[in-house]
C-alpha cells in the first residue's frame, strides 16, 4: 500500500493515534529489582526501544516519540551519564542501517550541542542517511526539555521581530506552532509513561495540550506489545473532544 493510501486509512481510522510519545521511566528500578547495576537497565532498555519502533512500524503510526535523556538528566552521577551517552552511540551504530531499510525517517528532537563530538556525527549521519524516508518518523528526545523548546521556538520568533519580518501583534498561537519542534509532524495524540509515576516530567508540553495519558507500573524493559495494545485499547475507548463536543453529544443535546 503505497503511504498517501496509509495515511488516508487511518484517517478513517481515528481509534488508532497516529503520533505516539513514550516517557521511558523504571530502568534504574528494573536493573535493582534484578540486582543489577542502573546501566543494565538502560541496556535492557534498548531492546524496549526496538520492540516498540516495530510495533510502531507494523500499526503504521506516523511517527513514534521516545524520551531518552531530558535536560535535567545532567544532574544524574557522571559515569551513568557517560553510560548513557555510550549507549545511545552504540544504539545507532547497531540500529540506523535496519531502520533504514524499514523506511524509518530518524530525528534527535532537543539541544544535541552539549554532546560529544562524536555522538553529534553519530546522530548527524544517522538523520541524514534516513532523511528522505517516508514510512515511520522516530524522534528520539535527547537533551530535550518542553521549556527548553518553547524557548527555543520564542528566540526564532524574537529574531523574526528584531529583522522586521514580524510584529508582535501578529504572533499567535499558529506562529508559535510553526516553530515548535516538530511542527510539521502528526499532533501528539497519545502519551505512555511507564514507572508507575503520574507526571509529565517537562517532556513534551506544547505538544501534548490535547493528547490522551496513559501510565502504566510496567518498568521500560518490560514494556511489551501487550501493554502497547492495552495502552491503544485505552485510546481507542477515549472520548476525544479537543475542547469541544464530539458529534454523539450534539446529537444528544435535547
Ligand atoms: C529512565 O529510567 C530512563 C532513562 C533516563 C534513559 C532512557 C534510555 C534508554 C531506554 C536506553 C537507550 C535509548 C535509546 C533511544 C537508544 P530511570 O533510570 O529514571 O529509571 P528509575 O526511575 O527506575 O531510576
Amino acid at each position: 500500500m503505497s503511504s498517501e493510501n496509509q495515511k488516508a486509512k487511518k484517517e478513517l481510522q481515528p481509534s488508532l493515534p497516529r503520533h505516539v510519545a513514550i516517557i521511558m521511566d523504571g530502568n534504574g528500578r528494573w536493573a535493582k529489582n534484578h540486582g543489577k547495576l542502573r546501566n543494565f537497565g538502560h541496556q535492557a532498555g534498548v531492546q524496549s526501544v526496538r520492540r516498540a519502533v516495530n510495533f510502531a512500524v507494523s500499526h503504521q503510526f506516523d511517527a513514534l516519540t521516545l524520551y531518552a535523556f531530558s535536560s535535567e538528566n545532567w544532574n544524574r552521577p557522571i559515569h551513568e551519564v557517560s553510560a548513557l551517552m555510550e549507549l545511545f552511540v552504540q544504539a545507532l551504530d547497531s540500529e540506523v542501517k535496519s531502520l533504514h531499510r524499514r523506511n524509518v525517517r530518524l530525528r534527535i528532537i532537543g539541544d544535541i550541542s552539549r554532546f560529544g563530538i562524536r555522538l553529534q556525527e553519530r546522530i548527524r549521519y544517522s538523520e541524514e542517511l534516513t532523511h528522505h524516508n517516508n514510512g515511520l518518523t522516530l524522534n528520539i528526545a535527547a537533551n530535550y526539555g518542553g521549556r527548553w523548546d518553547i524557548i527555543q521556538g520564542v528566540q526564532q520568533i524574537a529574531i523574526q521581530v528584531q529583522d522586521g519580518i514580524l510584529r508582535p501583534d501578529q504572533i499567535d498561537e499558529n506562529v508559535l506552532c510553526r516553530v515548535i519542534c516538530m511542527n510539521e509532524l502528526a499532533p501528539v495524540d497519545l502519551v505512555i509513561r511507564t514507572g508507575g509515576e503520574y507526571r509529565i516530567s517537562n517532556f513534551l508540553l506544547w505538544q501534548i495540550a490535547y493528547a490522551e495519558l496513559f501510565f502504566t507500573d510496567v518498568l521500560w524493559p518490560d514494556f511489551n506489545d501487550t501493554v502497547f495494545n492495552k495502552a491503544l485499547n485505552a485510546f481507542a475507548r477515549r472520548n476525544r473532544r479537543f475542547g469541544g463536543m464530539t458529534s454523539h453529544d450534539v446529537n444528544n443535546i435535547s
